[in-house]
């Protein structure tokens, strides 16, 4: 950039200069919600309002006149294009939000206040080009009493000046902010392709709901919603032009000039490779931190495809070994004093980023062997076909880009035609799962009854009965909202408070029974819906249920203990896990029904014996202890800061249940959690670890019992080990050394059987050698003997050999096995075969005639055949070649 006449600030600086500017106009500061958004329909959060989705549909509300935030967004609609000096997949989004609290005007005002205001951004006025919706008048008319030219307000139609998070949801026209670079770029207009004019903020005006139809109802109120992006403004306040300019990527793009011992700007291969390896290590970094694990669908597969991405161009610049963590190290040094959860979670990056490193360095070399073996067998000049470029990608997930540089190296194109037909439809594919609707389950029953009912009460921590709950809803299996429950069809009925703990955070719904005067219904279920509704999922067995019914909620109270029970066991799992393998383990998933456990969490190997029985050990103890559960409720900063476990990539309200093990300052566990707890640890009774396996490539898992499990568990090893003891006819004690006596006779067995085999055979034996003929030049035993396999006949050539210690000899045997097999030897000794004897000849012939085939060297030949009747003519075949 020429001229530099304005100020410059760091990334820092403008981050909190913005949320300190929004929150002085009476803005709530919100921190960044996680990239794994609470709305399921959406894949990532791609934007700063995706948090505020039920206030913009009015369905919460807030005391502020609204909101602002930094938050962190990855979108990756086109990861092929980063790479470029404009794309980026993880960016952080400066916003500004209002739902009815303050108005257009006030958002345009200030937004004009912080970027002209010296004491903000300060930029010069004559620089700064605003575009609105083409019809939207009013915008024009509210920039322009700002003082903004006519000459630098133009109309965009909707591609450029519409904005929705997606197909439906709330929307609206918008205007953009623009930031002009001075005549030496390329570019006419705000809007064009060209590098002049640079947007770096979107006022979107969000008024509309869109729905599945098309149509656009008005939204409850007008609202706002701002997004700057910080990549882009840093940039044009440090006087540059491209996002991988500022301050932070380009200390992240210097972290590859270390290790690549590179420049920036030598080369366009280079600082492809360089600016891909900054943007994609750092949203690995954030992905991770935020609990997403690399897998082959979903959030998983967008990381999996963005670090292999890296490694990849890793590679091309020629750095050797696991280098990613240097770029995380760097993201952690530059970010975590506003993210800390990147500081907090640093282990589990670390863990997951080498091991997956590791993985596909594997998988690189593996692709790398097969396709050096496809260009070693083309001809000069041949084109390496696309099926087999595909195959690679496909299964070795080795890129394209690789195989034509590496195709090209050795003189060979690459069909790309037939690669990219191969390609389409698993694109398709691909897309389709990627692109997902931002608010497509919106307008189910559900989605209405959230907007009409309050949320279900829950008063189950306390109490199993909860006496004089009212019927809200009754919902069918095919979501029509029915008047009242049909006998025998199975429904969904809401109440206005429950003591039914509807699934969630792993733990299964409480059953149980819906009564009243007159009537029963049995509860199979219960279930979360939006806006915090339970559903109680069952069937009405006896009298009438009707909307406005008061009913008496009743859980099984025996199956919610045993739960309870497991659901504290998870705890002291985790704490125990933590303990032992260390703090890389995250719970990645769990599962706390009425008669085991199972627990899911992040390591890198199989657990040892010596560590699951540690594990097993350290709960135990804890149960022992019989330590009183203690749950509080407070705000989420303060259970944060008592050392509260926060399950990975959860978001929490502003008030958490802390549950902790004693009331100790630091207890063996302490973690937010909205589940039903044993009252005292003493109540698990006993803790037995069931099982231990693999689940994905960086998660292992465990399944356990607890109490009554645990005794059942314990008892069915009992009764096995006592089954056992009487199978063996000893007692339970002594069934390993009678395991270990029985094992030491069958081995004596086998060896006595040999012996008398060949013992056996001591008679037939000594008749064979009695028979031996006079050949030309040695002696030549032909015998056919009972029951010898091919081992015990080399055994028998042994015998003949020594009977004829200072003689030549041969000897051709053959023999029905104890299998019901031939099988047949021919050998001699070194004068023998010089004399003429050819074992490989002999024994190919008689072979023939018992249906095998054999062969061997001129001094030692074996076969096996299937015909036990063609033995007589095999040693005639055998005489006749021999001349005996
Ligand atoms: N939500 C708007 C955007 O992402 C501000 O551009």
């Amino acid at each position: 950039m020429s001229t530099a006449d304005y100020k410059t600030m760091t990334t820092a600086e403008i981050r909190r200069d913005y949320l300190k500017f929004f929150e002085s106009k009476g803005c709530k500061l919100y921190p960044s919600s996680s990239l794994i958004p609470e709305d399921p329909s959406l894949l990532l959060a791609n934007a700063g309002m995706n948090q505020f989705k039920e206030y913009y549909q009015g369905t919460k509300t807030m005391r502020e006149i609204g909101a602002t935030s930094c938050q962190k967004c990855l979108r990756t609609n086109d990861i092929e294009n980063i790479g470029d000096a404009r794309h980026l997949s993880f960016f952080e989004m400066l916003g500004n939000f209002s739902f009815g609290g303050y108005s257009k005007a006030d958002a345009i005002a200030w937004a004009w206040e912080f970027i002209t205001g010296t004491e903000h951004l300060g930029l010069p006025k004559d620089r700064l080009y605003m575009t609105v919706f083409e019809n939207d008048d009013e915008a024009i008319e509210l920039w322009h009493a700002q003082g903004v030219e006519y000459d630098h307000i133009s109309r965009l139609g909707e591609e450029d000046n519409f904005w929705a998070a997606g197909p439906t949801g709330p929307c609206g026209p918008c205007s953009e902010i623009y930031f002009d670079q001075g005549p030496e770029f390329e570019g006419e207009a705000p809007g064009d392709d060209g590098d002049r004019y640079l947007e770096f903020w979107n006022l979107v005006f969000t008024q509309y709901d869109r729905q599945e139809d098309g149509s656009m109802p008005e939204l409850p109120h007008r609202n706002i919603d701002t997004g700057m992006g910080l990549e882009r403004i840093a940039a044009i306040m440090q006087h540059e032009g491209s996002n991988y300019e500022g301050d932070v990527l380009r200390s992240l793009i210097h972290v590859g000039e270390v290790l690549a011992s590179v420049r920036y700007h030598s080369s366009e291969a280079v600082d492809k490779s360089l600016r891909i390896l900054a943007d994609h290590s750092r949203a690995v970094t954030f992905m991770i931190g935020d609990g997403i694990l690399p897998g082959n669908e979903g959030r998983g597969y967008v990381l999996r495809r963005l670090l292999r991405r890296a490694v990849y161009h890793g590679r091309l610049m020629g750095v050797k070994g696991s280098f990613l963590t240097s770029y995380s190290h760097e993201v952690m040094r530059l970010m975590a004093d506003v993210y800390p959860q990147l500081t907090e979670n640093q282990a589990l990056i670390d863990g997951i980023i080498t091991a997956e490193e590791e993985r596909f360095g594997a998988t690189l070399d593996a692709g790398e062997a097969m396709l050096a073996g496809a260009l070693g067998d083309l001809e000069e000049g041949g084109v390496l076909p696309g099926e087999l470029a595909f195959r690679l990608h496909d299964t070795y997930g080795f890129p394209i880009d690789l195989t034509v540089e590496i195709a090209e190296g050795a003189g060979h194109a690459t069909d790309m035609d037939g690669f990219n037909a191969a390609m389409q439809a698993q694109k398709e594919r691909a897309r389709a799962s990627a692109n997902r609707d931002a608010w497509g389950k919106a307008n189910n029953v559900w989605v209405s009854l959230s907007d009409r009912l309050p949320e279900t009460e829950f008063c189950g921590y306390e109490q199993d009965t909860c006496e004089g709950a009212r019927v809200l809803a009754i919902v069918s299996e095919d979501g029509a909202e029915l008047e009242s429950a049909p006998a025998g069809q199975k429904v969904e009925v809401v109440l206005d408070r429950t003591s039914f703990y509807a699934e969630m955070g792993g733990q299964v719904g409480d059953t149980g029974k819906l009564g009243g005067s007159s009537l029963s219904f049995v509860v199979v279920d219960a279930k979360h819906h939006g806006g915090g509704l339970v559903g109680h999922e069952g069937e009405l067995v006896a009298g009438e249920l009707k909307l406005g019914d008061v009913v008496t909620a009743s859980i099984d109270h025996g199956r919610r203990e045993l739960i309870r029970r497991n659901h504290t066991a998870t705890h002291l799992l985790d704490s125990a896990l933590k303990q032992v393998l260390g703090e890389h383990v995250s719970q990645a998933g769990s599962l706390v029904a009425p008669d085991r456990l199972r627990f899911d969490f992040t390591h890198f190997e199989a657990m040892t014996a010596d560590e699951l029985a540690r594990v097993e050990g350290l709960v135990n103890a804890e149960i022992f202890a019989a330590e009183p559960i203690v749950t509080k409720v407070m705000g989420i900063e303060e259970a944060k800061a008592s050392g509260a476990v926060a399950l990975f990539g959860e978001k929490y309200g502003e008030t958490v249940r802390v549950v902790s093990t004693g009331e100790g300052e630091s207890p063996f566990s302490r973690e937010l959690c909205g589940g039903t707890h044993a009252r005292n640890t003493a109540e698990l009774g006993l803790f037995k670890i069931v099982s231990e396996s693999s689940v994905g490539s960086n998660a292992r898992r465990l399944e356990a019992v607890t109490s009554a499990g645990a005794i059942e568990y314990v008892d069915e090893r009992i009764a096995l080990l006592g089954d056992v003891a009487a199978s063996l006819k000893c007692r339970p004690k002594d069934v390993m050394a009678r395991v270990e006596s029985l094992e030491a006779d069958l081995r004596e067995a086998r060896k006595k059987l040999e012996s008398v085999t060949v013992g056996a055979s001591s008679d037939q034996v000594a008749s064979a050698i009695k028979s031996a003929l006079q050949l030309e030049g040695y002696r030549c035993v032909i015998a056919s003997l009972e029951g010898l396999g091919g081992k015990e006949l080399r055994s028998v050539w042994d015998s003949i050999r020594d009977a004829f210690p200072a003689d030549p000899v041969a000897c051709v045997l053959a023999s029905a096995s104890p299998d019901g097999k031939v099988a047949l030897l021919a050998a001699g000794t070194d004068v023998a075969v010089s004399s003429g004897f050819k074992a490989g000849d002999v024994i190919r012939c008689a072979a023939e005639r018992v249906g095998g085939r054999g062969g061997g060297r001129p001094n030692m030949a074996q076969a096996g055949g299937p015909d036990v009747s063609g033995i007589p003519a095999a040693l005639e075949s055998a005489r006749a070649l021999l001349g005996a």
